[in-house]
């Protein structure tokens, strides 16, 4: 089974004052029994990245433009996100996929340029509730896998992160059973394309985990930690998941 890894995504939430919650997080989790990464705003990535130098956690980002550099006002390449000190970075994120109109073909050249830029892809898929309750869940989450992992994608350089749109943010989980049905159809995808690589590639659910209900699902097979939104910008809140993942 791989380590597991809890991921904090700040989305637009946090500023650089905020840097005293990475200091508390490492306080609170000295020594994790997981890997811990957190995911600010593209402004914190290199004073969150300095203040996190010796400690577990690590810091990504967001977002990444496809390309290396060039003429695209206000984006930023992998390549620049590195240099600023993110280890990781999210592609397809399901806020980014609605408010961007980003296609799978968009986030897989986005999960190749992180690999370019020497960093791991956090690729993000997930069905909507009109999806899910036209029990077309795993089609959609198959389909995105399909489009958004690129050739290439081995444990080392890529995560990927199931999260249903309707539990991003809302308070609401899928049950455990359906967690876990939609992680095993991914296991066995992975494996059916990646080969023996794909059983070491984690796997994360992500949509209104909280302290409270960490340990459980990241009790699930195949479930090999989390992407947290809300519950992330806390130390307090987030140790608490940390911890739950050890
Ligand atoms: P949430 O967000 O934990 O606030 O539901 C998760 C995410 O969007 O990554």
């Amino acid at each position: 089974m791989p380590r597991k890894l809890a991921a904090g995504n700040w989305k637009m939430n946090g500023t650089l004052g905020s840097i005293s919650e990475i200091t508390a997080l490492s306080k609170a989790c000295p020594d994790p029994a997981c890997d811990v990464l957190i995911c600010p705003p593209f402004t914190a990535i290199a004073s969150f990245a300095h203040a996190a130098k010796g400690t577990a956690i690590s810091i990504g980002a967001q977002d990444c433009h496809a390309n290396a550099s060039g003429a695209h006002t206000g984006d930023l390449s992998a390549e620049i996100l590195v240099d600023a000190g993110a280890t990781h970075i999210i592609v397809g994120h399901s806020e980014r996929r609605a408010d961007h109109g980003e296609s799978d073909a968009d986030v897989n050249a986005k999960a190749q340029a992180a690999w370019r830029a020497g960093a791991v892809a956090i690729i993000c898929v997930g069905e909507t509730e009109a999806e899910r309750d036209a029990g077309d869940a795993l089609k959609v989450v198959s389909n995105q896998m399909t489009g958004s992992i690129p050739d290439g994608a081995t444990a080392a350089n890529t995560v990927i992160a199931y999260e249903p749109v309707w539990a991003i943010g809302t308070g609401r989980v899928p049950s455990l059973e359906d967690i876990a049905e939609v992680h095993d159809e991914m296991r066995a995808r992975l494996a059916a394309r990646f080969g023996d690589d794909a059983s070491e590639m984690r796997l994360l659910y992500g949509g209104s985990v909280k302290p409270s209900n960490a340990a459980d699902i990241f009790a699930v097979s195949n479930v090999d930690g989390g992407l947290v939104g809300g519950a992330s910008l806390k130390a307090s809140d987030f140790a608490g998941i940390v911890n739950a993942a050890g």
